[in-house]
């Protein structure tokens, strides 16, 4: 699938955003091993919280989707041993969470993914799973998928994690649902903490201080409504579209603004975006709001680096564009985890973005770009990556000429109504 953008001359109107992907997959999961019926609200249709499902369905969990609702039947803690192997597909969060629900499983279970997945670090939840008592092995001393994992009898441990990455986080907080006693994971910083959340709301007994959290284990968790919020990563690209257009005014509808997941808010306000954040309210225990952009306002580079990072870490790809689009320098570091998401974000952002004239140098662990010189638009590639489709064709927005993405068939791994919703706003 190729996507064609050009600068539109009008970008208005109001646009929802889909569900938040990481809050499906948790509710998804924390419903099957719940008692009682989970009812997901605005659940992310798409492929990767699809994965999810259908991994869930085979540990024999009864899933159904009802319009925009997942209706799913809680078995309790014990699953079902698959018949055959699990398939995580592109998710990252599928894959790493659930190994932290199969090591409390009284079974072996493979569980595997596509090229992209098989290639991800997988070491960074076995080391603390394998230290829970679960049996992880595969490939490479078991540090990539395909892995085994024979679960069971599972210990609490306090964990300190050498990076703050939520899916490390919660796999180990969710085999620690099945050890008795207190599990414990500090993180460098916070990182998204909507499984803490979600937890607490169906009955665990779990407390955050900092960026430490400890979970009391073999809790009686119980079913119940989820409303999923909008995916701030998602708005993100709508967020930015609108920023660097000029005269653009959005409205964004019912968008999650979990301070753990906000940064970009911040970073586009700090570039001097006209960004405000209206209506603001809770959906269970996530933070709501609608978000107004209006474009125009000249943006100017930022120094991005530290504790901002894993509050923003999915939105860099967009950020690199509205920095491309802004006067000055811009400077991110600390981003080393880009290296290792559904692409090297770092090398293959950086190749795209240079074949549309923007002067961006990859550094180790992030990138700098010289803003204000202008986009042209070109031909160029999603590299396989959803967030790097959605960006290259946000700048083809704002870029001299017609911009043509190629492998866009990977937006739907997130946020398959983008092209809708950017058309239903450039067509006002
Ligand atoms: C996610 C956590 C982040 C993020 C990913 C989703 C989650 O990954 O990049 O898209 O839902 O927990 P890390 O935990 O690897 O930082």
């Amino acid at each position: 699938m190729i996507i064609i953008t050009n600068p539109p001359e009008k970008f208005a109107g109001e646009a929802v955003v889909p569900g938040d992907k990481s809050i499906t997959h948790r509710a998804a999961m924390l419903g099957a091993i719940s008692r009682g019926t989970t009812e997901v609200n605005g659940f992310l249709d798409a492929e990767d919280t699809l994965s999810t499902i259908r991994c869930l369905q085979l540990l024999g969990v009864r899933i159904k989707v009802r319009g925009s609702n997942l209706i799913i039947d809680g078995q309790g803690m014990v699953l079902k041993q698959p018949a055959g192997t699990l398939d995580a597909g592109n998710s990252g969060t599928t894959a790493r969470l659930l190994l932290g629900i199969l090591a409390g499983q009284p079974f072996k279970t493979v569980i595997t993914g596509d090229q992209s997945l098989q290639k991800r670090p997988m070491k960074r939840v076995a080391e603390p799973l394998r230290l829970m008592g679960a049996a992880i092995d595969g490939k490479n001393g078991g540090e990539r998928l395909p892995l085994t994992v024979t679960g069971g009898s599972i210990q609490a441990i306090e964990y300190n994690s050498p990076r703050a990455s939520a899916q490390v986080k919660s796999a180990v907080l969710l085999g620690g649902l099945f050890a008795d006693g207190i599990t414990t994971v500090k993180e460098p910083y916070l990182s998204r903490n909507h499984t803490e959340l979600m937890l607490e709301m169906f009955g665990a007994s779990i407390e955050s201080q900092g960026s430490t959290v400890t979970l009391r284990g073999r809790p009686e968790l119980r079913g119940g409504k989820v409303l999923v919020p909008g995916d701030i990563s998602a708005a993100a690209f709508i967020m930015v579209a609108a920023a660097i257009i000029p005269d653009a005014e959005v409205l964004l509808i019912n968008v999650g603004v979990n301070p753990t997941r906000s940064g970009i808010i911040e970073v586009l306000q700090n570039m001097g975006a006209c960004l405000e954040l209206q209506n603001r309210r809770y959906w269970g225990r996530e933070p709501v709001a609608d978000i107004m952009i209006k474009g125009g306002s000249p943006l100017k580079g930022i120094s991005l680096g530290g504790d901002i990072i894993p509050r923003l870490i999915d939105e860099i790809p967009v950020i690199a564009v509205a920095a491309a689009a802004a006067d000055g320098k811009t400077v991110i570091r600390d981003a080393a985890e880009l290296r290792v998401k559904e692409s090297d974000r770092i090398t293959e952002l950086s190749g795209q973005l240079v074949k549309m004239g923007v002067d961006i140098t990859e550094t180790k662990d992030g990138m700098i770009i010289e803003g204000g010189k202008g986009l042209r638009g070109a031909e160029v590639s999603s590299c396989g990556d959803h967030r790097i489709a959605m960006a290259l064709a946000v700048a083809g927005l704002v870029a001299e000429g017609e911009t043509a993405v190629h492998d866009a068939e990977a937006i739907n791994i997130s946020f398959p109504g983008f092209m809708a919703a950017l058309r239903s706003l450039i067509l006002k």
